[in-house]
């Protein structure tokens, strides 16, 4: 099945990116279910993410992604927040643009940092030098790319991301008829 057929949203991007936020208000303004990989990980382990990384480490944490993207298939028109590591190998991300549009939320590295620092902790980014944590935004931003659309929310509000996202997805709708 072609990527378009399934018409899932898929959002993507380095923590601190608004993905969640963006997600919830993009999911009720277009009519759709909104669903989260994290939350799905969370749900199906019975324990919160930084848990995980402590017990099991990343590479199980991978695993568990791996499997969610696999249960994604099944999904039809929803929105869905990926957790920021996710499209970032594996054969993940293309495996995503297989069941519907992927959007990047960018940004500029200082704005997203300081708000991935500010929301909660974030296991990739425990013990890290700012320096690191851009060397892995660094490393990451070619997976991020490859997505089929991108949206810049530097200066920008939730509100006013998700608009951007819902115009983007809209004029590549109509570029598709
Ligand atoms: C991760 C990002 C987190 C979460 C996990 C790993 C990452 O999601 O999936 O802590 O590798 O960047 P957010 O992007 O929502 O913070």
């Amino acid at each position: 099945m072609s990527g378009a057929m399934a018409d899932n949203v898929i959002l993507v991007g380095f923590m601190g990116a608004g993905k969640s936020s963006v997600g919830r208000i993009l999911a009720r303004r277009l009519g759709r279910c909104f669903v989260e990989t994290d939350e799905m990980i969370t749900a199906a382990e019975g324990r919160p993410i930084p848990e995980i990384f402590a017990e099991k480490g990343e590479a199980h944490f991978r695993a568990l992604e791996d499997e969610v993207v696999r249960l994604l298939a099944l999904k039809r028109g929803d929105v869905i927040a990926t957790g920021g590591g996710l499209p970032c190998g594996g054969g993940r991300l293309e495996a995503l643009r297989a069941i519907g549009t992927v959007v990047w939320l960018a940004g500029e590295f200082a704005t997203l940092y300081e708000r991935a620092l500010s929301g909660g902790e974030r296991p990739m980014l425990r013990g890290k030098t700012p320096e690191q944590a851009e060397a892995l935004y660094e490393w990451r931003k070619p997976f991020y790319s490859k997505a089929d659309l991108s949206v810049d929310t530097t200066g920008l509000n939730p509100d006013q991301v998700a608009a951007r996202v819902a115009a983007a997805l809209s004029a590549r709708q109509r570029q598709a008829v």
